[in-house]
Parts: structure tokens; C-alpha cells; sequence
């Protein structure tokens, strides 16, 4: 049996020396956050907002290629009205703030996920801050929103089925590779690394296929407490898994 893509592609695939190409996170907790302290939820999404920021900066500095944050669920969507509309406008506020240093630190943003269901006037910023970023090489920041790995894994069989139905390839040819050739991260490096945050031990519906050989990490702390000792406590116990991808 040949290894998977994603270890092939590693010069080292037992992760003995390796800083994870590719950290995902799950950034969990910031509503029981602000609870614990009397605020409103709205309060633990703005300190949550500035978890990310510094962990962008651990990550670069760590040598971490690629960042992917989940930081807006399809099941987001079942929210009051009120806090998906403070989770916009902290996304309109974040991009505001951040698009100059991010683009001057070299940093290339991309979107996993439908944004296009945002409000218009996010959804454009959005557009325009990929586009501005779309040529940095140091490092990729992506952001996942309106994201759900389900609804993601149906549109990349959907896109498979019609290259199928109007004779492009046919359905022998499809495999795992063409698979994630259709995916929302075709073009970001494996994932190596899924940490969430808060005490809950899921997925829910992040990366599924992604993370078929991810190590996964879950700590307690709630994700606006976490920061860049965090991630690089997390990190640490990365490099001392043993990574076999189904081998010996
Ligand atoms: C989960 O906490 C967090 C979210 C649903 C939103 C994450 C958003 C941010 C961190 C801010 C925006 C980020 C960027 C990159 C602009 P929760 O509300 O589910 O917490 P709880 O489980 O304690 O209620």
C-alpha cells in the first residue's frame, strides 16, 4: 500500500523533527468565556478576535505555513439574529484593522467555506482582502466561513460528477487526489495538526477529510485565554507524537 499523499510529500513522515506545515483550530469558548465574567457574548468573540491575532503572530514566528481558522459554522447560522450580526461586524472590524499589517507581513488570506451568503458589504471585503493578499508567499491565514466539511465534501462530488456527466474524466479515474483536487483547501499543504479549544472533544463539521491523518489536540482552556505559549505548548506535543499513517 503506497502512503497517503500527505506523507509522501514530508521528508520526515514520523514527525520527529517537524513543525506542522498545516495547524487548524477549532477556536472554542468564547461565549462561556465572557459568562465567567458577566459580560455579553459579544465580549468573548472581541477577545477571541485578538486570540487570533496573537496566534497568527506564534505561528509565523513558529514557521507554521498555513493557519486555519474556524471562525464561522454553516450552524453558525442558528444563532439570535443579534450575535450573528456582532460576529459580522467584529469580521467587517477585524479585516478593517488587520488587511495592512497582515498584507505587510507577508501574509496571503484565503476563505474556505460560502461567504457568499454574508452580508454583501462583508462578503466584498472579504473578496477584496483575498485579493490584495493573494500574492504572499510567507505564510496563509485561512479563515473558514459559512463553513461546514459536509457541505464541502458535496460540492467538490458535485463538481466531480458533472467533469463525469460532460465526458472530462471518467468515473474510474476519480481518486482521492482529484477528491481533494475539488476540495475548499486544494491548494493549502496537508493538515497535520487540529487543536480545539474550550473542553469539548468533536470535529463538528470542520475538515472531516482533512483531518484523516491530523493529530488532534484538545485542551481545556477557553479560546480567549489562549495564546502564543498555547499554541507553542501545542506544538511541543506535536513533534513528540509518533506519526505512522497506518504503518509500523
Ligand atoms: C466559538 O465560541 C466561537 C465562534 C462561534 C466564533 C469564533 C469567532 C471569533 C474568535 C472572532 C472572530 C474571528 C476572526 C478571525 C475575525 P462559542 O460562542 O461557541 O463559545 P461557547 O461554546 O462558550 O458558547
Amino acid at each position: 500500500m503506497p502512503a497517503p499523499a500527505s506523507a509522501k510529500e514530508r521528508p520526515d513522515s514520523t514527525g520527529a523533527s517537524a513543525v506542522p506545515r498545516h495547524v487548524a483550530i477549532i477556536m472554542d469558548g468564547n461565549g462561556r468565556w465572557a459568562k465567567a465574567r458577566g459580560l455579553p457574548r459579544v465580549a468573548g468573540h472581541r477577545e477571541g478576535a485578538e486570540a487570533a491575532r496573537k496566534v497568527l503572530r506564534a505561528a509565523g514566528e513558529a514557521g507554521v505555513e498555513c493557519l486555519t481558522l474556524y471562525a464561522f459554522s454553516s450552524e453558525n447560522w442558528r444563532r439570535p439574529e443579534a450575535e450573528i450580526n456582532d460576529l459580522m461586524g467584529l469580521l467587517r472590524f477585524y479585516i478593517g484593522a488587520e488587511l495592512n499589517s497582515l498584507h505587510r507581513e507577508g501574509v496571503r488570506l484565503r476563505i474556505i467555506g460560502d461567504h457568499s451568503a454574508f452580508q454583501t458589504d462583508v462578503a466584498r471585503l472579504v473578496d477584496d482582502a483575498v485579493a490584495k493578499t493573494a500574492g504572499n508567499r510567507r505564510m496563509t491565514l485561512a479563515v473558514a466561513l459559512n463553513y461546514g466539511a459536509r457541505a464541502e465534501i458535496v460540492r467538490a462530488a458535485q463538481a466531480l460528477a458533472h467533469r463525469a456527466a460532460v465526458g472530462e474524466i471518467a468515473p474510474a479515474q476519480i481518486d482521492e487526489a482529484m477528491i481533494e483536487g475539488a476540495l475548499d483547501t486544494r491548494d493549502l499543504p496537508p493538515l497535520d495538526l487540529l487543536i480545539r479549544t474550550s473542553g469539548e472533544v468533536r470535529l463538528s463539521n470542520f475538515l472531516l477529510w482533512q483531518a484523516a491523518y491530523a493529530e488532534l489536540i484538545f485542551v481545556d482552556t477557553l479560546w480567549p485565554d489562549f495564546d502564543g505559549d498555547c499554541l507553542r505548548a501545542a506544538l511541543v506535543q506535536f513533534k513528540a507524537r509518533e506519526r505512522r499513517y497506518g504503518g509500523l
